[in-house]
């Protein structure tokens, strides 16, 4: 749908004290090849690192096999006081509260779940990467918003087994909310490993973690609509084969509910894997077009809108933001408990999987005239093929299993979302801050 690839590197490099996490896979390795002075200086900073993280490390076994440098190099968690925030965070306030770890927590979504449930008195404690795909101090700023709520944000990797299973030492949720991932479809060609090392081996981690927590929390977590790839029956419905991905992230995705599928048939917990149809509002990604369109439209840049063979049209079941919360909030409280305990099922757990959308596809030319009327500004409208590298031509959510068993109902068309966007945004944007592109 979107010429993502080329709107990204628009995007100004991020603030200095925000960059804080490179890229490992392309970065570094630049680095480590420039000559054999840093390498010496380099290899006594990492000895260093070693030693303290020696020396701060709780946990029996300091030295996980293969240290992610991302880790070492920057997390800095542990101490009384970071316990302290820890569980003061996770607090449930109200009745029949549950505790929930929110994993992605400053991410688009990950923000907006975690005041949700603190706004009803639950527990929420954050955990969150902070990585630069798009420009961190919008992450940073979702964290601020949180922090004033009363939710700390942790962080820290997901793959990261030590530090999950301090939190889950330090708390014992009932809850986790799994959103942490590398989302985004094109990126996957430029950083084939994000995807891996997050939606895959992140995953695997959180859910070892939590099979061999007492108690075993119950798992909602975020796959996608993009499972459902090359298919070209709509609606799609939960039933419909899901495995023809036409991206490295949808395949992570589908990979993942296989994962889901193991961990519920081994170990007994209870997983629930939500599929959300492109996700838009207020704090939203700007990796994704509805943004970029916007920051583009509003500087008088040219946007390229794509078209499918014989002038189709490409189409998206943009989702509200506000109704993919309620989905997710409906999905934790309809969680059932997971069977296992000291790592063994005890019995048949609860495995699911839902379709968040809105049932309601519109062709991404016609987002465009709605950001027209919205910003008073005329798109410079470039129409392209679209390209064979990821994404689909349409999408379009079959929700009634969410209906019947969530009780979801979206409730908000693209219109009035958008709204709600663009006037997030311009506030956003104004006011001193510099503009997202
Ligand atoms: N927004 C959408 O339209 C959409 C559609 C389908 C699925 N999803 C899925 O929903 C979830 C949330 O998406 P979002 O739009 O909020 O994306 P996002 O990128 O804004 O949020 C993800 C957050 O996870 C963090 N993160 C990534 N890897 C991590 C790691 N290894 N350890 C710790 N933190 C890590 C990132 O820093 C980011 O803040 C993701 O799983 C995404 O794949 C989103
Ligand atoms: C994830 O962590 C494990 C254990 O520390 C490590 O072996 C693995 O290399 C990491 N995977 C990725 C992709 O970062
Ligand atoms: C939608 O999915 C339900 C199952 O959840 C199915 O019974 C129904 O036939 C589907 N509707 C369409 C139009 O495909």
């Amino acid at each position: 749908m979107s010429k993502q690839m080329s709107h990204l590197d628009n995007i100004p490099s991020t603030p200095g004290k925000f960059k804080m996490d490179k890229s490992p896979y392309i970065h570094n390795r630049l680095r480590w090849h420039s000559s054999l002075a840093k390498l010496t200086f380099w290899s006594f900073m990492f000895l260093g690192l070693i030693l303290i993280f020696f020396f701060r490390s709780p946990s029996s076994n300091p030295l996980p096999q293969d240290p992610s440098r991302r880790s070492l190099r920057t997390y800095n968690w542990g101490g009384p006081a970071w316990e302290k925030r820890v569980r003061s965070s996770a607090r449930i306030r109200s009745r029949n509260g549950i505790s929930v770890l929110v994993t992605g927590a400053a991410g688009f979504v990950g923000t907006h779940v975690s005041a949700a449930l603190k706004r009803r008195g639950d527990g929420v404690l954050g955990l969150d990467n902070f990585n630069d795909y798009y420009d961190p101090s919008l992450k940073r700023a979702r964290q601020a918003l949180l922090e004033r709520s009363g939710v700390f944000i942790v962080e820290g990797d997901i793959n990261d087994s030590a530090l999950l299973r301090k939190l889950f030492e330090v708390v014992a949720f009932t809850h986790v909310m799994h959103l942490a991932a590398q989302a985004g479809v094109r990126y996957a060609m430029e950083n084939p490993g994000s995807y891996v090392h997050s939606n895959i081996a992140g995953f695997v981690n959180l859910l070892e973690v939590c099979k061999s927590a007492n108690p075993q929390p119950a798992i909602v977590w975020a796959s996608s609509s993009s499972v459902y790839g090359l298919n070209t029956k709509v609606p799609f419905s939960e039933r419909d084969r899901t495995d023809q991905p036409a991206s490295l992230y949808a395949a992570t995705k589908k990979a993942g509910e296989e994962i889901a599928h193991t961990y519920n048939h081994i170990y007994g917990l209870s997983l629930t894997g939500l599929r959300f149809f492109t996700v838009y509002g207020p704090w939203g990604r700007p990796d994704m077009a509805y943004f970029f369109f916007t920051r583009d439209i509003l500087k008088g840049k040219s946007i390229s809108i794509f078209e499918a063979a014989n002038h189709g049209t490409v189409a998206r079941d943009f989702t509200y933001i506000d109704d993919i919360v309620k989905g997710c909030l409906a999905a934790l409280d309809t969680a059932e408990k997971s069977t296992g305990s000291g790592g063994k099922k005890k019995g048949p757990a609860q495995l699911r999987v839902f379709n968040l959308g809105n049932t309601s596809p519109v062709p991404v030319s016609d987002l465009v005239s709605i950001l027209e009327r919205l910003l008073k500004v005329n798109a410079k409208r470039n129409i392209m093929k679209l390209p064979r590298n990821g994404d689909v031509q349409f999408t379009h959510a079959n929700i009634s299993l969410a209906q019947r068993e969530l009780g979801y109902k979206p409730s908000t068309d693209l219109q009035t979302g958008l709204k709600k966007f663009v006037r997030w945004y311009l506030s956003y944007y104004s006011g001193g801050k510099k503009a997202a592109g």
